[in-house]
C-alpha cells in the first residue's frame, strides 16, 4: 500500500502543504509527499492524444508525476480556495488526470482518496471540488479535512490600510495585524486531529483492500 500526498498550493510550506502532511503523519505505510509549488503544469488542452494509450503527450512537469500516480494505491490531494474554487495549479494538475479515463482505463479507478481544503475564509470549496473530482475518477473518497490559511493580506504590507483586502473584508477597518489574529494551522487542533484520523483510516482501509 502506497499513499501519495499532493499539495496543489503554489506557496511552498503553505497551510495546504502542512495539512496534507498532517494526513500523511497518520498513515502507517509507504508514503510520499509532493508539493506542486514551483512545478510547471499546464491545463488539459483536450487534444485527445491520450485516448490511444492513456498517456498524456504534453511536455511539462506532469510527466514525472504520472508514474507516481499510477503506482500509488491512495491519494491525499489538497488545494487552496482562490475565488471560491480550487486554485489554478491544482486544477491544471487534476485536469491532466483525463489521460487515465479512456477506454475504461483502470490506473486510478477503485483507489482511495482524502480531500484537503484550505481557504482564507472558506476552506470547504476546494475540498468539495476535489471530492467531485474523486467521484468522476471512481476514486473512493473516505473523507475530507479543512483548515483556515493565512490570506496574503496578512503579509503583503498593506493589509491594515487596503480597503479591498481580506483584513478589512473579514475583520473590519482598523484591525491591527498581530501574530494572535494571523491564521496558522498550529492553532487549529481539530483540523490536525481530523487529518491524522483520516491518515490512520486510509492505512486501515488500504490493509483491508490489499491482496
Ligand atoms: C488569487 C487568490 C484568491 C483567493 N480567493 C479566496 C476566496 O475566494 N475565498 C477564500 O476563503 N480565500 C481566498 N484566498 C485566500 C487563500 O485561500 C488563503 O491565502 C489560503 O491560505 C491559501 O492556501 P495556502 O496557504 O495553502 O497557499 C485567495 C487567495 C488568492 C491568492
Amino acid at each position: 500500500m502506497k499513499v501519495l500526498g499532493i499539495s496543489g498550493s503554489p506557496r511552498r510550506g503553505s497551510t495546504t502543504d502542512q495539512l496534507v502532511q498532517e494526513v500523511l503523519k497518520g498513515v502507517n505505510c509507504d508514503k510520499e509527499f509532493i508539493p506542486l509549488s514551483g512545478k510547471r503544469i499546464g491545463p488539459c488542452i483536450a487534444c485527445l492524444s491520450c485516448v490511444k494509450d492513456n498517456v498524456c503527450v504534453l511536455d511539462d512537469d506532469m510527466r514525472q508525476l504520472r508514474d507516481k500516480i499510477v503506482s500509488a494505491d491512495a491519494y491525499v490531494i489538497g488545494a487552496a480556495n482562490y475565488y471560491s474554487v480550487l486554485n489554478g495549479l491544482a486544477h491544471c494538475f487534476l485536469e491532466r488526470w483525463y489521460q487515465f479515463r479512456h477506454r475504461e482505463g483502470k490506473a486510478v479507478a477503485g483507489k482511495l482518496g482524502v480531500a484537503v481544503g484550505v481557504g482564507g475564509a472558506m476552506p470547504d470549496a476546494p475540498a468539495q471540488n476535489i471530492m467531485k473530482f474523486f467521484e468522476y475518477n471512481q476514486i473512493e473518497c473516505i473523507g475530507s479535512v479543512t483548515a483556515q490559511g493565512s490570506a496574503s493580506c496578512f503579509t503583503c504590507g498593506y493589509g491594515e490600510t487596503c480597503r479591498a483586502g481580506a483584513i478589512h473584508m473579514f475583520l473590519g477597518p482598523g484591525t491591527k495585524i498581530t501574530p494572535e489574529i494571523t491564521p496558522d494551522l498550529s492553532k487549529q487542533p481539530d483540523s490536525i486531529a481530523e487529518a491524522r484520523r483520516l491518515g490512520a483510516e486510509l492505512t486501515r482501509r488500504g490493509v483491508d483492500i490489499s491482496p
